[in-house]
């Protein structure tokens, strides 16, 4: 049955340009937004920028640039990205937007009519780089425990009441063990909520980019609260009875550093404005480079440009979402990222299609053959529907990485078939035979082909449109229509290039 489904990335700040850790939480959403529009869902895949904040108008003073325009730029680099690495966003959100305005300024009202914000002194801690405000107690070696540096901020500040929501997440933690995943990072987000919450300061007064708190001009809303909004500003908030609203409660993918703003304070905030809590949030681990962490001050960010360059889209986006399982760190090295390429695209996926392909082309006319009579072991390797609640389950917990594998099973297996079964040899005893062994491997890089889509877009259309599959005909529901015999199969190109040594 199909299902209202909404997916969000975080949205990006814009004090620098794009990294490989934006990609990587990018082309997750973008994989499992694509299955579950193949499985037949109804899906809502949103992403964007965090243009507001201290750090983003510090960034725009260094340049010399006005806030707006440097924003702006930013921006439109991250939009053209997405464009060239192809994810197939539904909506691209900015914090400068008017629709989020509103939307924020609000939920304030909303807040403030309820009486979970007042007014009062802030003094303490603050890390611009995170543009979090930390407890003495955190503090490691007089810096915050993600290693930014911290200010002494006093100022006039709005409170949230956060102290007063700890029983109640503890409550709903409780009741939805799957709220947060993995399970290591529920324990650590109960951990903090279990050791205490005190009131968050909501607004600053030191500088003026960001949404004016209404009613009270010189404080600006804290970037933390306007940007965690965006994901309720897509859904056409403050209207909560539109069709978009419908997409609501949305599933929020996010790196391990951002796991206390989304899994403590946002649904606090939903909570006092009395909305409905976000169904899910999944967070992923940090990318090293050559075993060091990536800083733009060191310079040592992946050049993802020339891997695309060299390796293709598709390679940059198969080795992160298969390196490393969900939740876990992972080091990006050119020597493991060729090793894959070379093992499992160019030598298992690539050369599969390539020998199948070519055979075709070379032996049997260039035509795809028609099945003559299928064995049990020809109807077993065409039985790929029968993998979807395996497939389901994993794309369900975001074993990304699984998925892959389970589906490198049967390319491994295709190979092995075609090994065992010799077309070559059954071209000169049993022409019949040959071809239905041929159909065989055909239907079956198809079907291979179709859950390849969303790792691999662009191999797995070039093989769909090279074996005349319509669009039309690419969704999971499709996968037992049998492949069209009689095309043309002209000389195929190889998916993956070799490498020159
Ligand atoms: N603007 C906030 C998010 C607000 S969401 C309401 C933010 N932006 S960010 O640009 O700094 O980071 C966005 C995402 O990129 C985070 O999920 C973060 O974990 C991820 N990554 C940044 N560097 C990363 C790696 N080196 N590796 C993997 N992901 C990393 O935080």
């Amino acid at each position: 049955m199909s299902e209202n489904f909404c997916i969000t990335t975080p949205i990006y700040y814009v004090n620098g340009n794009p990294h490989i850790g934006h990609i990587y939480t990018t082309f997750i959403c973008d994989t499992v937004a694509r299955y579950r529009r193949l499985r037949g869902d109804k899906v809502l895949f949103t992403t964007g920028t965090d243009e507001h904040g201290q750090k983003v108008e510090k960034a725009a003073n260094l340049k010399n640039v006005s806030t707006q325009k440097f924003v702006d730029d930013i921006a439109e680099s991250f939009k053209v990205l997405f464009k060239d690495i192809g994810i197939e966003y539904d909506d691209f959100i900015r914090t400068t937007q008017n629709r989020h305005k509103i939307a924020v300024q609000h939920i304030w009202s909303e807040l403030l009519k309820k009486d979970q914000i007042y007014l009062g002194h802030y003094e303490g801690w603050y890390a611009l780089r995170d543009e979090a405000f930390y407890d003495e107690k955190e503090l490691v070696d007089g810096k915050a425990p993600s290693g930014a540096d911290v200010e002494w901020v006093k100022e006039e500040s709005y409170f949230f009441r956060l102290s007063a929501f700890q029983n109640k997440l503890l409550e709903f933690y409780k009741a939805n063990p799957n709220f947060i995943t993995p399970k290591t990072r529920y324990n650590e987000v109960t951990r903090f909520v279990e050791s205490g919450l005190k009131d968050l300061s909501i607004s600053r007064t030191s500088f003026k980019w960001g949404i004016p708190v209404p009613n009270d001009e010189k404080h600006v809303i804290y970037v933390w609260l306007d940007a965690l909004v965006n994901y309720i500003t897509i859904l056409g908030y403050p209207c909560i009875d539109g069709e978009k609203w419908g997409f609501w409660p949305a599933t929020h993918v996010i790196g391990k550093d951002i796991l206390r703003f989304h899994g403590v304070y946002w649904p606090a905030f939903l909570m006092a404005a009395d909305l409905p809590l976000p169904k899910q949030i999944a967070s992923h681990g940090w990318w090293t480079n050559e075993k060091e962490k990536i800083s733009k001050s060191v310079g040592n960010t992946v050049n993802y440009d020339e891997l695309i360059e060299t390796f293709g889209i598709d390679s940059l986006r198969y080795f992160l979402l298969r390196e490393i399982p969900f939740g876990q760190d992972g080091d990006f090295s050119k020597s493991s990222f060729t090793q894959r390429y070379k093992s499992d695209l160019l030598n298992s996926y690539g050369n599969l299609a390539q020998r199948v392909f070519m055979f075709i082309n070379k032996f049997n006319n260039s035509v795809s053959p028609p099945p003559f009579s299928l064995t049990i072991e020809d109807k077993n390797m065409l039985s790929l529907s029968a993998c979807l609640p395996e497939f389901d389950s994993y794309i369900k917990d975001f074993s990304l990485n699984r998925y892959i594998c389970a589906i490198f099973e049967h390319i491994n297996q295709a190979n092995k078939y075609m090994e065992i079964h010799k077309p070559w040899e059954l071209k000169k005893t049993n022409h019949k035979r040959m071809q239905t062994v041929l159909y065989v491997l055909l239907d079956k890089i198809r079907q291979i082909a179709m859950f390849t889509q969303p790792i691999l877009p662009v191999t797995s259309d070039k093989i769909l449109s090279y074996l005349a599959v319509s669009t039309s005909k690419r969704k999971f529901s499709c996968l037992n229509d049998a492949l069209k015999c009689g095309i043309i199969l002209e000389k195929p190109e190889p998916l993956f290039s070799k490498l020159d040594e």
